[in-house]
């Protein structure tokens, strides 16, 4: 069964340096949750405190209302992903899933079909015999998949499993990590710096700075409704455009009243935040209720195969960025560099945050 995560106001300082900060979560059961942030932000000590390999100062952790702190790490039922696979060398890729059962006393035939399932689970069949050296990067990360489930435990960690893996490998291990979690049905929580992967594989993203918990959201709430310009900047390409002081003569605000009310009063230094594809090019003087208008003139242009990159110059020589899809009909639309265009943004596709940097 999946079991899930209760933690308060958990806290782990190296000397003056604090670690982990106050992070609470709650992590309902089944349900596979990313931890983003850049490095030094504190993941991998939530999850090392979580499988029991770190001990927080102070906080607590619980599993099902159990409070497992005190419990040592073989006996919290969780199953370890590590970051570097943490193989044994010297053993056999079989060897190597039967650890755990090994460790919890299973033994004969239910440790063979136990071992022989985990191994149909991360597509490895038939390859017991093997040595950890005779295999891929990406064969080493299932087998290391395979040993932390072959216990059935009632919750898996991963710290950046697939990091090691190039771009086509990675994005297809997300894919049948996903699947592994559908047909598991148990609680994950995977640790990546990796925006898109964090994207693609959770039901909510948590995201950390600085040893707190800054943002927990579903994908598309984390993307589309930022709470800070650090989320909004670690998730995605953002531009940023201040709606106050000295440059927001260049923003010509065509925006209701509703919009203001809801996203720009009661706010000190409102900062609009404008993700690279929600950005319209419209005719010279073109005004209607309802969007964000700046002129600019067109920059480079980058061609990426799928999508093409456009920067474009504000009259106070800040650039934007603009994102396309590559169909015909839309490059046609793309005038060439140096030409003057008017940039447009929806309302609905506008995001204001409090601008936090100094
Ligand atoms: N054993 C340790 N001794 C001292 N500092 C540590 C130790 N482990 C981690 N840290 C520090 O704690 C911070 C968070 O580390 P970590 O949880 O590994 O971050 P992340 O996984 O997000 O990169 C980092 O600044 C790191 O240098
Ligand atoms: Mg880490």
């Amino acid at each position: 069964m999946a079991s899930s995560i209760t933690i308060r106001g958990l806290s782990k300082s190296y000397g003056a340096f604090a670690a982990l900060s106050d992070v609470s979560i709650d992590i309902p059961a089944g349900q596979f949750i990313t931890l983003l942030g850049p490095s030094g932000s504190g993941k991998t000590t939530l999850l090392m405190s979580i499988a029991g390999f770190s001990h927080p100062d102070r906080g607590s952790i619980r599993i099902d209302d159990q409070e497992i702190l005190d419990l040592e790490p073989n006996k919290r039922d969780i199953g370890v992903v590590f970051q570097n696979y943490a193989l044994f060398p010297h053993m056999s890729v079989e060897e190597n899933i039967a650890y755990p059962l090994k460790l919890r006393k299973i033994a004969g035939a239910q440790r063979d079909a136990r071992v022989k399932r985990a191994l149909q689970a991360v597509q490895m069949d038939g390859y017991g015999a093997r040595r950890i050296h005779e295999l891929s990067g990406g064969q080493r990360q299932r087998i290391a998949v395979a040993r932390a489930i072959v216990f059935e435990p009632r919750i898996i960690l991963m710290d950046e499993p697939l990091s090691a893996l190039d771009k086509k490998l990675r994005e297809e291990m997300q894919i049948e990590l996903k699947h592994l979690h559908q047909s598991l049905g148990r609680t994950i929580v995977y640790v990546t710096h990796d925006q898109k992967e964090a994207l693609t594989l959770a039901d909510q993203v948590v995201v950390m700075d600085r040893g707190r918990i800054v943002q927990k959201d579903s994908p598309r709430d984390i993307y589309e409704q930022p709470k800070t310009r650090f989320v909004a900047d670690f998730i995605g390409n953002s531009n940023f455009l201040p709606l106050h002081g000295a440059g927001t003569g260049t923003i010509d605000a065509q925006v209701s009243d509703a919009f203001r009310r809801q996203h720009m009063q009661g706010r000190q230094r409102p900062l609009l935040v404008i993700r690279p594809e929600k950005l319209e090019i419209v005719p010279a003087g073109f005004r209607e209720p309802g969007s964000f208008y700046v002129d600019a003139t067109v920059g480079e242009i980058l061609f990426q195969g799928d999508l093409v990159i456009v920067f474009a110059r504000l009259p106070n020589g800040q650039m934007v960025r603009l994102q396309r899809g590559t169909r015909r009909t839309t490059l046609a639309t793309i005038p060439p560099e140096g030409s003057p265009i008017r940039l447009a943004l929806h309302e609905e596709d506008a995001i204001v945050v409090e601008d936090d940097r100094p």
